[in-house]
């Protein structure tokens, strides 16, 4: 849909910023140049240095690689593990806290080798540890966790397996917690600690009754699935004590959900948690500290409000309410401070991976003009059409539009019944399209649009096909609404004359990006440029680090994307630190079970009966099993 004919209208790259909200959500780490391309500033707020990703993907093309492309950078996961550890740094210091923060990383939020070792390299300085939530996830976390003083937080249901590993683990010299989330865990921690002649430290996960609000509202609240209800606290308790094993609980651990989006919510949830640990070490368990769980939300559309997508605190508000609440609680009952720790997935890796896709091609809803001469045998449902769009003004808009609608209406039954023809039909269509598309335009002017009609714009909207798959590079998008920033990654000096819809290359209706962030809503499409017939266009999904990434799926067989680690390196230049291929066709055929060998083998057979049946010639067979051959080791994206 074309959003404003007047070409002539100067357009700045702060008109682009606006428009695409990218200083609002951009958390410092992302801008647009003086070129009009959207530069990352790995450093964050402040810094000059800046890498203009198209600079980053005309490195790529020269190296031969194709998209779409997952670039992480490596630089804005120190930046953001910096920025924690200075927000609660801080509130320690200016609040006079005796005691110390602890971040811990949960595996889940993004399990990538890559990701957890960097994560890891960074956070080093400050004891950084590990959150496991499975057993595959526990060995990942002991192999990576080489530092002492570094927890690694257990949670999930846990078997004898799991159990032996945490224990196995501490035995090595590595912090682990096994954090209690059913009752009938405890007694194979007692046994297996028995057996093996460890002394586990323990925690406690409970279950709130405060909630999250947001997406995740449901990870919090009586109801939830995981922790356990105060009688099982003391249930607990009773036991360790009986075993004189009560200097073994120290951690009381809570997770409200994730993406909390009011700092109300957090301010409840700390002040029940809080009383638990109060009572916990009242009835005589060691404690020590307090894990808070992740939920620390990220900013996606720039609103700083109390939207889902959204969060209305900072990371230093966030900081100073969780240090103010567990130090006043604490003081009062007159327990030394506890270590705070915290689970922080989303905030810690989101902002650090861009998906970079090209648009393949554009498809405009345009109706084919029809002229006005209409003959005396066109059925007068047409006239009444043709005289609409011919008469139509600012004024009857709406009566026009029911007018339309009615008419076509008539135009379909009479085909139905055999009473027109379908060359009549087809005119009556595009009367029809051509009248909405000039009340969509007509409406754009107005002051005050009816509410039938406001939504008219967007149904006319292009459609953009993209070279990625929402399936499996933004499940959450298709999965939970969740919005994420998109914008151009490049001509924005131009202003953006069409608006749309984004369509993957998977062929189901729901591969689509039709939610696109806003300030005060949420929009139905982007504001895109015309694609140029001799240039790609680029499109950028921001702050796609969390979740993502694991949690895609290979629907249609879209496979993983390349992935590009980027690092500044001493020279203050870029780097290509790591490449990662994506999958093969080969690979994801494989995960599905089929042999790419025995699949040849099979076309080979056909290919051969054909050259005997005399079909084709033994040189078309090598052709094909070239063409075949090449297939399974392509990429499973468009490549051109
Ligand atoms: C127990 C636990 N801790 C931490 C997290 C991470 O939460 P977030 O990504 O909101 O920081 C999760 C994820 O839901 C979780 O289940």
């Amino acid at each position: 849909m074309n959003m404003k004919p007047d070409s002539l209208v100067r357009w700045t790259r702060d008109n682009a910023a606006d428009l695409y909200g990218i200083r609002n959500w951009g958390h410092g780490y992302f801008d647009i140049s003086e070129r009009g391309e959207v530069e990352v500033r790995p450093l964050g707020n402040g810094s000059e240095l800046a890498i203009s990703i198209m600079d980053v993907l005309s490195g790529l093309k020269q190296r031969g690689q194709s998209l779409p492309v997952l670039l992480r950078f490596a630089d804005i996961l120190s930046s953001r593990i910096e920025q924690l550890y200075g927000a609660f740094n801080a509130a320690i210091s200016e609040l006079g806290y005796q005691g110390v923060y602890r971040g811990v990383y949960p595996i889940k939020v993004n399990q990538q080798k890559q990701v957890v070792a960097e994560i890891m390299e960074f956070g080093r300085k400050h004891h950084h540890g590990l959150e496991a939530g499975s057993k595959a996830e526990l060995m990942a976390a002991i192999a990576y966790v080489d530092d002492p003083e570094a927890l690694v937080v257990c949670n999930g249901y846990k078997d004898e397996e799991f159990i032996d590993l945490a224990l196995y683990a501490r035995k090595i010299g590595i912090q682990t917690v096994l954090v209690i989330e059913m009752s009938s865990e405890l007694p194979i921690i007692l046994a297996r600690a028995a057996r093996m002649g460890v002394r586990p430290c323990l925690g406690v996960r409970v279950k709130l009754s405060s909630r999250a609000g947001g997406h995740w509202d449901g990870s919090g609240g009586d109801r939830s699935m995981f922790g356990v209800q105060p009688h099982q606290v003391i249930d607990i308790i009773d036991r360790l004590a009986a075993e004189n094993m009560l200097d073994c609980l120290q951690m009381l651990h809570y997770h409200l959900g994730s993406q909390v989006p009011n700092i109300r919510n957090i301010r409840g949830a700390l002040r029940e948690a809080c009383r638990y640990y109060v009572a916990m070490a009242r009835e005589g368990a060691a404690m020590g500290m307090i894990n808070i769980g992740g939920g620390l939300a990220v900013d996606y559309d720039g609103s700083h409000t109390n939207f889902a997508s959204s969060r209305n605190y900072t990371d230093a508000e966030y900081a100073t309410d969780v240090v103010e609440e567990i130090m006043t609680m604490t003081r009062e009952a007159g327990l030394p401070p506890p270590t705070i720790v915290n689970e922080s997935g989303r905030a810690t890796v989101a902002y650090h991976s861009i998906l970079i896709f090209n648009v393949l091609e554009a498809s405009r809803f345009e109706p084919k003009s029809v002229s006005d001469k209409l003959s005396e045998q066109h059925h007068k449902a047409l006239h009444t059409l043709r005289d609409i769009r011919n008469t139509l003004n600012t004024k009857n808009l709406q009566e026009f539009y029911h007018d339309a609608v009615d008419c076509r209406e008539e135009i379909r039954g009479l085909f139905q019944h055999g009473q027109i023809t379908l060359r009549e039909r087809a005119i009556g269509e595009c009367l029809f399209w051509d009248i909405m598309c000039r009340i969509a335009a007509e409406s754009r002017q107005g002051k005050y649009i009816p509410e039938e009609l406001a939504g008219m714009e967007n149904s006319l909207a292009d459609l953009y096909y993209c070279n990625f798959s929402v399936f499996q590079s933004l499940p959450d998008s298709w999965a939970i609404d969740q919005l994420f920033p998109v914008m151009p990654i490049h001509r924005l000096l131009e202003m953006p004359t069409r608006k749309a819809i984004l369509s993957d290359i998977t062929c189901d209706s729901d591969g689509k990006i039709d939610k696109f962030i806003d300030l005060h809503d949420v929009k139905s499409t982007l504001p895109v440029h015309e694609l140029d017939d001799d240039d790609d266009y680029y499109l950028g999904v921001f702050l796609v680090g969390a979740y993502q990434e694991t949690l895609g799926d290979l629907h249609n067989l879209m496979g993983d994307t390349n992935v590009l680690h980027i690092r500044i390196g001493k020279d203050g230049q870029f780097e290509f630190a790591h490449e990662i291929a994506g999958d093969t066709v080969a690979d994801v055929l494989s995960v599905v079970e089929y042999d790419p060998r025995d699949m040849l083998g099979r076309i080979r057979t056909t290919a051969e009966r054909a050259v005997r049946e005399g079909r084709i010639t033994p040189t078309e067979r090598r052709e094909i099993m070239d063409a075949y051959e090449t297939g399974m080791r392509g990429y499973t994206y468009f490549e051109s």
